[in-house]
């Protein structure tokens, strides 16, 4: 298909070849897929003269993808996204052990994750918008968990500068399942600089506090008069140094929202005063973790010089609650044999009017 281009990216350490899937719109934006994790390792978004420039953290160095991606940048993650408490669960009766990659606690699907999983990648013929098919084939009692589970994502770029990302997933046994995307954006398009001047708006009327593992307490608390308000649009630094003891926990924003509203709706709103550039979220999750990349450390290069310093990128990570598996009260992330997991979460790019 001629609005996806193939080609090489690089061989792992154990010897799988990945490709590079770039997709491009009628606009000329242009999103780059690797097989490997089916991470994005770049999309580019216009800025209010009409520049596309790439808005998401990653490597230049295909190794730095293949030895760990520690951050996730751009990856698919699952089979369980975000944290599992203990790294254990129980299902039906049965208690299952996970990898414990965070602490005591589970991260992102554990120690290899499907961020690290050569997904099989095909462009799908004759639709509309360039689509990107890729799926996994996990295996029952992979990492720990219950099932094998058939995971297919689609990535569709459309020509309103919109990335669809459609997840559906079936299983032969009862599991659980949270899959996201874990991008890091920074509208700016200058990775050096920190992400606390763009303005945030989440669609939530509560958050989920965290206790010192980062994990929900299994408290709703409001956001009204707390610095997790984001109802209405303000800048991430207004109060991202607020004197709190969840920002203290998370070490700046690293939480989950609990969406309002149910079904497919727009669920949060970014804006680069600079650049002008918008990110509009749109799903049909429960949750979003809004984590503001307080853990950067300045370890890796950025793509255009300098390092990935703390702040300089945010992830909003569509998702079921973190750690539900163990909170009877929160929403199920269970998938039973015969249901279809099937989620949708679309990031808009735009520019200030
Ligand atoms: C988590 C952070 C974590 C980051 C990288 C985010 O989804 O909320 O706590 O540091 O992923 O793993």
């Amino acid at each position: 298909m001629e609005n996806i281009q193939v080609s090489d990216y690089g061989i792992t350490g154990k010897g799988d070849s990945v490709e590079k899937y770039t997709l491009t719109n009628r606009n000329g934006m242009q999103v780059e897929v690797i097989s490997y994790g089916g991470t994005i390792i770049s999309l580019t978004a216009p800025d209010k003269n009409g520049n596309y420039e790439d808005v998401v953290l990653g490597f230049t160095d295909p190794e730095d993808y293949f030895n760990g991606n520690p951050y996730f940048f751009g990856a698919l993650v699952g089979r369980y996204g975000n944290r599992i408490a203990g790294a254990e669960f129980t299902l039906e009766g049965k208690t299952y052990q996970l990898h414990k990659n965070d602490g005591s606690n589970s991260l992102h699907g554990g120690k290899e994750g499907f961020d690290t999983k050569i997904w099989t990648a095909e462009p799908i013929e004759n639709a509309q918008f360039p689509t990107l098919k890729l799926t996994y084939l996990s295996a029952d009692g992979e990492e720990g968990f219950p099932g094998w589970l058939t995971t297919t994502v689609l990535y569709t770029l459309t020509d309103d500068d919109a990335l669809e990302i459609y997840y559906e997933a079936i299983t032969d046994k009862a599991t659980v399942v949270n899959l996201t995307q874990h991008s890091y954006f920074n509208l700016s398009g200058d990775f050096t600089k920190a992400i606390t001047d763009h303005e945030m708006q989440i669609s939530a009327d509560r958050f989920l506090p965290v206790n010192k593992n980062i994990i929900p307490t299994g408290e709703l608390r409001e956001v009204k008069e707390t610095p997790f308000d984001f109802t209405v649009s303000k800048p991430v630094n207004r109060d991202i140094n607020a004197d709190d003891e969840q920002l203290r926990l998370g070490e700046g924003y690293d939480h989950n929202w609990i969406l309002n509203g149910e079904g497919l709706r727009t669920i949060a709103s970014v804006c680069h005063p600079g650049s002008g550039r918008i990110m509009e979220v749109t799903s049909d999750r429960p949750g979003v973790q809004f984590y503001s990349g307080n853990f950067l450390a300045g370890k890796y290069k950025t793509k255009t010089g300098g390092r990935y310093e703390k702040r300089s990128g945010f992830c909003l990570e569509t998702q079921g609650y973190p750690d539900s598996p163990n909170q009877k009260a929160f929403p199920s992330t269970q998938l039973q044999p015969g249901q279809k997991y099937q989620t949708k979460t679309i990031y808009k790019f735009s520019v200030k009017k």
